[in-house]
């Protein structure tokens, strides 16, 4: 290969790494959207866990699942250097010294791990493993999450 079939090679490959970095994809976005995607499955989970909607096992547990995964994706958007832009809600205390957003998000995925292995049958045993995973929701919105703009 001749080294300016190289460099047109490597220059596509750099304008390909910089519109995946840049562009509509920033962290910031992917986050966003990953966190409404956990959001999305409240609808179902808290519906069910409220008596709004009858409780349904296979429901639940596709919703968990869904929920689970979009945590996963979520965790690893909050690099340093994202503290600002896109209207972002994230709050520079997840950045800061002592910081313990990373192991509430971790709480949250353990969290829904154990109610997938849980399998909850009825409605009186997936209670209480919704009320463990709402809670992590609620203590890091409270700690790192801002009011809407
Ligand atoms: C470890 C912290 C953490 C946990 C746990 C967490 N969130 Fe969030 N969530 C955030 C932060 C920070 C944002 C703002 C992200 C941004 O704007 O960059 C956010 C954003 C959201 C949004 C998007 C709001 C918007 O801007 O449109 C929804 C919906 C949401 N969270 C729902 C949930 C639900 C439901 C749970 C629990 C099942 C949950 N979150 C658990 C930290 C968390």
């Amino acid at each position: 290969m001749n080294i300016k079939k190289l460099a047109a090679i490597s220059a596509t490959a750099l304008a390909f790494a910089a519109s995946a970095t840049g562009g509509g994809h920033s962290p910031i976005e992917q986050r966003i959207a990953a966190m409404k995607a956990v959001g999305g499955q409240m609808r179902t989970l808290g519906g069910m866990a409220q008596g709004k909607v009858d409780y349904d096992d296979f429901a639940a547990l596709s919703a968990l699942e869904i929920m689970r995964d979009a945590a996963i994706t979520a965790r690893p958007l909050f690099p340093t250097g994202t503290e600002m832009g896109f209207d972002t809600r994230a709050k520079p205390e997840i950045w800061a010294e002592g910081s313990d957003f990373d192991a509430i998000m971790g709480q949250l995925i353990a969290n829904l791990d154990a109610a997938i292995a849980a399998e909850p049958a009825d409605l009186a045993s997936y209670r209480p493993l919704f009320g463990a995973i709402a809670g992590t929701c609620k203590s890091c919105h409270e700690k790192y999450r801002a009011p809407e703009n």
